[in-house]
């Protein structure tokens, strides 16, 4: 792996090995001292055309932890708000050394046009670009889900994928590379996925996609599910009205506090509720269910600098083999689509 651009050509082997990875570099954030000496003397560049908050600090402290010298370079108020082009600023950074970029741009396909270039040779992280894929988020919630999974079907140890696990994804499926990256992913780990959103927000060709497609929550919830992942209303990327009134939408796609309450009579107990953040409280999610003990929106922003982490070093340490097989108690994913 040279680079980490999307997750739909992430291999099962690959998917498993950075898991593993991060679950080794969790331990290290868990001791007094959380630095490693690994990376050192290497560059990382943070490269940020679009806002973040979670993803670019998580990125920083990840590359840090590793010992890396980090660069934050966010396009405003630098010279790319002169004009300045993709190519000149990776030109730009090649002369500085940088040994991998961490890009999020608001034009899908961005980091693809990077790594394909010899612009620049180093290793390019996807983190996040339009409304493509944003690989590294579906890894954290992977991760934080395999956790989950593991402590449900009471192994003894980490489980390697997430076979027989049934996850719903639901609201703004359209503009959310979340959601494309998670589709592509929970699959190869064998998860099975179905997502929820009124026909206005989801894309078109999505009953291609490798999931169930369903517009209605209570529904999908009653048939049971193991975790459910709101994504965000994404309003910056809306050039027209996609429903109603907030209201509307809250009220029929959002997790408010009676589907929360509605997931204790169902006897969904050990039910986990995520969200990639940042959160529309009272939109797509309600306090309750966001402060709940049910929520993992913490875990998940804590578990991103350990997945980071991984990519950074399994992309960085030189460490460029192929892992030689699937790890133990994996199974491949299936590969029949189950679409409808
Ligand atoms: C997501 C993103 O930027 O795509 N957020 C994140 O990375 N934490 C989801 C979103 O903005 O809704």
């Amino acid at each position: 792996m040279k680079h980490l651009l999307s997750t739909q050509d992430l291999s099962l082997a690959n998917a498993v090995q950075i898991l593993d990875t991060a679950e080794e570099m969790a331990a290290v954030g868990e001791r007094e001292v959380k630095k490693l000496p690994a990376l050192r003397g290497r560059t990382v560049v943070n490269l940020f055309f679009e806002d973040s908050t979670r993803t670019r600090i998580s990125f920083e402290a990840a590359a840090k932890r590793l010992s890396a010298d980090v660069i934050n370079f966010a396009a405003k108020g630098s010279s790319v708000s002169k004009g300045e082009s993709l190519k000149d600023t990776a030109q730009t950074l090649s002369a500085m050394g940088a040994d991998a970029v961490v890009i999020r741009h608001w034009a899908s396909g961005a980091p693809q046009r990077l790594a394909a270039t010899d612009w620049i040779d180093a290793a390019v992280i996807n983190a996040g670009d339009g409304t493509h894929e944003h690989p590294t988020q579906a890894l954290l919630d992977a991760f934080t889900m395999r956790r989950h999974w593991t402590k449900l079907t009471g192994a003894a140890s980490i489980g390697a994928d997430l076979t027989g696990m049934r996850v719903v994804i639901a609201g703004d499926v359209l503009h959310s590379r979340v959601a494309r990256s998670n589709v592509w992913l929970l699959r190869t780990l064998g998860a099975h996925v179905t997502l929820v959103a009124p026909p206005t927000l989801l894309p078109i060709g999505v009953e291609s996609w490798p999931c169930k497609v369903s517009y209605n929550l209570d529904e999908v919830i009653e048939g049971g599910v193991d975790a459910v992942m709101m994504l965000r209303v994404q309003g910056e990327r809306m050039n027209a009205s996609f429903f109603p009134s907030t209201r509307e939408y809250s009220r029929r796609w959002g997790f408010d506090d009676n589907r929360l309450r509605s997931l204790d009579t169902l006897g969904l107990k050990d039910t986990i509720i995520m969200h990639p953040g940042p959160m529309n409280r009272g939109l797509e999610i309600s306090s309750a269910a966001a402060d709940s003990p049910r929520s993992t929106v913490l875990a998940q922003v804590r578990n991103g600098v350990s997945v980071r982490m991984a990519a950074l070093y399994l992309l960085l340490s030189g460490d460029t083999r192929e892992p030689a097989a699937v790890p133990a108690g994996t199974t491949a994913a299936p590969t029949t689509k189950e679409s409808k």
